[in-house]
């Protein structure tokens, strides 16, 4: 690929401008939280905003911040499923439901989408090393991506983390830190052990390219609606970056004239991580709420200390998108409910956006034409017994003569 884009990097605070650097992360002025930076394209008649020859997410290489070979071993990120829910259709009395089932992504989450790109920079920047702090899914995604690339990952995560996502890592090959703590105090000690350390930084909202790639899985949800972008979008919600993403991506597709209309998009989080929620309802100018001692059924949105505030409520207020909370009793029975009524098993974050269209529903949101599309952005199997406490039914003991045991 020989691809000319250039881009520069604006604070969503100051809204200074910056040529991108190998070592600018956040606006040196605002700093971290306050100072993070968006990626700005100059957008013409000759942006080719999707491109056949190239393969998975790099088919939107006009609208990535990727200027030169050699990109990554895609393995694949990306073309996700989209499912049609007829079932859910019926039963909320709407029009058209939509699952984007990004579990289905190499490494089972969303996530792959972000690394993938963070990858090719580090690769550009002549980096060998990445580090990342995550609840988990971020972490198995540089994890699983590094390997075919050569790299090396280290990665700080919550030594709270499902079992399952800290396996992932480790058969992998990463070098993993299980911090005695919660994901915001992972997140601070890589910070300061990665950048001493020289190694390529993939912490959410630091990174500016990871919404980048995040925006790939709502390029291709309208694409394969045809151009005919869903009235609503859904997404669990932890530092703000999917979130931000998916505005990003329609408005870009907006400027180029492709769709007409940016979606309500509506951000779901936990009633015990809730900071992003709470930064919005007061106002703007938005400053970070109180940091929170996060606790969720839905690990990957547990978030006390979100990084990517700012931006997310910033979006929000721009395209009069939303953010709602749920308990997690609703989540969890959504991960059953959402399997039964679909096929799709989500993780905890993943069902939490089916949680909000529930809310939608008994709040009256919903009207007979509405087309809703859902962002499940991790797979079940990444924390298989989280919805084992929701479930009526258990298995029944039986004796091999098939007698039903007590
Ligand atoms: C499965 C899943 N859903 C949703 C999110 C939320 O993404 P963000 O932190 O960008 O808000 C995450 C992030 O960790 C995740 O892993
Ligand atoms: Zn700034």
């Amino acid at each position: 690929m020989n691809h000319p884009m250039t881009y520069l990097l604006r604070c969503v605070n100051c809204g200074k401008e910056y040529v991108p650097d190998r070592e600018l992360y956040t606006c040196p002025d605002c700093l971290d939280r306050m100072g993070t930076l968006e990626v700005v394209y100059s957008l013409t008649s000759k942006t080719q905003w999707y491109r056949s020859e190239y393969p998975g997410i790099w088919a939107y290489a006009d609208l990535l911040p990727i200027v030169k070979d050699p990109l990554p071993p895609s393995l694949y990120v990306g073309n996700t499923p989209l499912v049609r829910a007829p079932r859910i259709e019926r039963e909320f009395g709407i029009q058209e439901l939509w699952i984007k089932d990004d579990g289905k992504n190499p490494t089972a989450s969303f996530k792959d989408r972000a690394s993938v790109v963070a990858i090719a920079k580090a690769l550009e920047y002549g980096y060998t090393d990445l580090f990342a702090a995550s609840t988990g899914n971020a972490a198995s995604s540089l994890a699983g991506l590094c390997a075919p690339a050569g790299l090396k990952a280290h990665i700080y995560l919550p030594e709270t983390a499902p079992e399952a996502k800290i396996a992932q890592l480790l058969i992998y090959g990463a070098q993993v830190f299980a911090v005695r703590g919660s994901y915001d105090e992972a997140f601070d000690l890589s910070l300061r052990e990665g950048f001493q350390k020289g190694w390529y930084c993939r912490n959410s909202a630091i990174n500016p390219y990871l919404l980048e790639g995040k925006k790939t899985g709502t390029f291709e949800l309208i694409r394969e609606l045809n151009m005919r972008a869903p009235d609503i979008i859904l997404v669990g919600v932890g530092d703000g970056t999917v979130y931000s993403s998916i505005h990003k991506a329609a408005e870009e597709l907006a400027q180029l004239r492709l769709i007409g209309r940016i979606p309500t998009i509506i951000g779901i989080q936990s009633e015990g991580a809730n900071a992003v929620c709470r930064t919005f309802y007061r106002g703007e100018p938005f400053t970070p709420a109180d940091i929170q001692d996060a606790t969720s059924l839905a690990d990957s949105i547990a978030v006390g200390k979100p990084r990517d505030v700012i931006k997310a409520c910033q979006w929000a207020e721009r395209h009069n998108g939303f953010f709602l909370t749920v308990s997690d009793e609703e989540i969890g029975k959504s991960i059953v409910e959402l399997a039964r009524a679909s096929g799709v098993f989500a993780e905890p974050a993943g069902a939490a956006a089916y949680a909000g269209l529930k809310r939608l529903k008994d709040e009256g949101f919903l009207n007979a034409k509405a087309r809703v599309a859902l962002m499940i952005t991790g797979n079940g199997l990444k924390d298989a017994r989280a919805a084992v406490p929701y479930l009526a039914e258990r298995v029944i003991p039986v004796s091999v003569e098939g007698i039903r045991e007590k």
